[in-house]
Order: structure tokens, then sequence, then C-alpha cells
């Protein structure tokens, strides 16, 4: 027997890089100390939450939804001066100015994209002449083996514990992420549900080569979201979320009394309420606790204090190192 697992012999995993990063096939598309992805959140994450997460190591990204094409050059001149290390930008490709978003990404030297919500195949042409890497966002088989044939560097496997835009298919990343990871060659990082060390060091059994979270992100310091949303991301459980808009784009988010009017509704007549309020119930300082749609996943009942992003970022990468030898030691035979 070899001793390399299938995994080893996709390149998987290689040895650690100096200063304490670990380095793999995601952090090589990244260009990151960690293969860590904080997730691009709509008019959130903007150029300091990207750049305090990647000054830590991981990949920040800024998320394009929602932002005008000056706006998203502003943000990443933030980012650059802030940072030197690399920024990603998240590019729903849907919206009417995915490629907009692209030619600035490119134009402000932007190394590596991440896309979601659409084909990215369409991309690929410019994405491939411009020698940009491109993450593309998945929430099932069918579509991960489609971006892989597209010519795309890495996928994320969001499972429907996730914050924000989900699948429609209600499965969870425990059961997706080992059938991705079996179906693919490109690298796959999991997303949805990953909280703390425990879902990170349990995404890495499942075969991701890399985490990207959301939810635990809301409660920093850094994070661009009004108190009341952070306090609320720390005293809830995680079955205080709910999924509205179910029959066109389902979005996973808190609880609160604009929910449960929804949840009253119907169907039908909540999509269509949720179609036509659009953006203006999206979170925002004008907000409170029970109008707001608050974006958020189920890992929220691991969430309990409000902290900085450094503190997040470095409590997870040293407690999964405790956990992963505690995991050796017991599955490897030792005295556990
Ligand atoms: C408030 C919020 C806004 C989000 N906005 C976007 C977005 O604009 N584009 C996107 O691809 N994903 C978006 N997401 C999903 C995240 O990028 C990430 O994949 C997800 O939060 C991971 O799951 P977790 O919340 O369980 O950590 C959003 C999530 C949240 C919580």
């Amino acid at each position: 027997m070899s001793g390399q697992t299938d995994l080893q012999a996709k390149g998987a995993f290689s040895t650690h890089g100096p200063g304490g990063s670990r380095h793999n096939r995601i952090t090589k598309i990244l260009g990151s100390s960690y293969p860590i992805i904080q997730g691009a959140m709509r008019m959130i994450t903007l150029g300091e939450m990207a750049a305090a997460v990647s000054n830590c190591g991981g990949f920040g990204q800024i998320a394009a939804s929602g932002l005008s094409n000056d706006k998203l050059r502003a943000e990443l001149k933030r980012a650059r001066e802030l940072t030197d290390r690399p920024v990603g930008v998240n590019i729903p490709i849907y919206r009417p100015n995915a490629f907009d978003a692209l030619e600035i990404s490119i134009e402000m030297g932007v190394k590596t994209i991440t896309t979601s919500a659409g084909n990215p195949a369409k991309m690929m042409e410019r994405v491939r002449e411009a020698g940009l890497r491109v993450v593309h966002k998945v929430s099932n088989e069918s579509m991960a083996r489609k971006a892989q044939a597209a010519g795309v560097d890495a996928v994320v496997v969001t499972g429907f514990e996730a914050g924000g835009h989900i699948g429609r298919n209600d499965v969870s990343t425990l059961c997706m992420v080992p059938q991705i990871v079996d179906a693919l060659d490109i690298p796959v990082v999991a997303a949805g549900g990953i909280g703390d060390a425990r879902g990170l060091v349990a995404a890495f059994a499942l075969g991701a080569e890399g985490v990207e979270m959301g939810t635990r992100f809301l409660a920093t310091q850094e994070c661009a979201v009004p108190t009341f949303f952070k306090e609320r991301v720390c005293s809830a459980s995680s079955d205080e979320t709910f999924i509205l808009g179910k029959k066109e784009m389902p979005i996973r988010v808190l609880r609160n009394k604009m929910t449960e009017q929804l949840e009253k509704m119907g169907e039908a007549e909540a999509d269509e309420f949720l179609g036509k309020s659009g953006d203006s119930t999206y979170v925002t300082e004008g907000g409170n606790r029970e109008n707001a749609t608050m974006p958020c996943g189920q890992s929220v009942g691991v969430v309990k204090r409000i902290e900085s992003l450094s503190e997040v970022f470095f409590e997870l990468v040293g407690e999964a190192e405790e956990l992963s030898k505690r995991l050796g030691n017991f599955f490897g035979g030792g005295e556990g």
C-alpha cells in the first residue's frame, strides 16, 4: 500500500508553510496563508472587513452585490490601502452589473474572484484571458460538475445550513461535501454551518480543502452591521433562523416580527411581498431587530461573543490544530 489516500494523490495536502501558515491547493488558488475564506456578504463585507481578514492570513473578499461601479472601485482602493495581501471580489453572475464588476476587478489587480448565482461558463473566456482565478459557489453536485467543466479553479459547496442564499434542495453540508469531493478533481471549499474550529476540522475530514464562513464573522468588531444584528447573532440558537423566498431565491435569515408575518402569508404571497420590497428591508442602520432582513446561518448557535476579527481567526486556527492532534491521537491509536 502506498499510504496515500485519494485526497493526497489529488494533491490536497502539502507541507506547512512558514509563519504558521497552512498551504494546500486552495491557498495556492487564493494566495492566502490559510484556506479560510470570509464569505462575501452583500453590502456588509467591504474593503475594511476584507482587508482585516486578509491581514490575518485568510482570504477576505468584497461583495460586489448591491454596489455601484464607483463604490466597488472605492472599496477595492480602501482594501489596497489596508493590506498588501490578496483580496477577492464576489460576483453574483445573474446581476446586471456582473461583467462591470469583472472588468473592475481586473483593472484593480484582483487575482482571484469568487462567483455565485449563475453559470460561470459565461465569464470564463475573459477570466482566462486576464489570468484570473475563479472559485464558484454551488449548492448541488450537478452544478459542481458543470462548474468544473466550465474550467473554474475550485468550488465552494454550500449546504442549506448557510446564511444568505441557499440551494433549493435542503441538503446539508455534511452530506454534500464528501459526494462532491468524490465527483470532482478540482478542490472543494465547504460552506454552511461552520461556526468554529470543530466545524472547520469536520469540513477537512469530509475532504474539503478550505472553508468559507459568513455567520461567524458577522459578530466581529470589524463587521459593518448594526449592533442589534450582532447582538441577535450572539443570543440566537440554531433553530431561530427562517427561510424566506422559498420558491424564488431562498435566503436563510434570523427570525423576527417580519418573518413571523411572512410565515403567516403562505409561500406565493410571501414571495410576492419579498419581490416587491426588494432591498428595502435588508439590514441597515435605519432598521431594527424586528423589521430588518438579517441573513444568518444555523451556525449562529455557536456564536456567543462579539470579538475582533483577529481573535476569531486565530482562535479558529489554534483550536483546529489542538483538535486535530486529539483526533489523531484517538483515531491514530494513541492515548487520546
Ligand atoms: C448577511 C449575509 C449576506 C450574504 N451575502 C452573500 C452575497 O452577496 N454573495 C454570496 O455569494 N454569498 C452571500 N452570503 C453567503 C456567504 O458568503 C457564505 O457562503 C455563507 O455565509 C456561509 O455559511 P455560514 O453562514 O453558515 O457560515 C451571505 C451570507 C450572509 C450571512
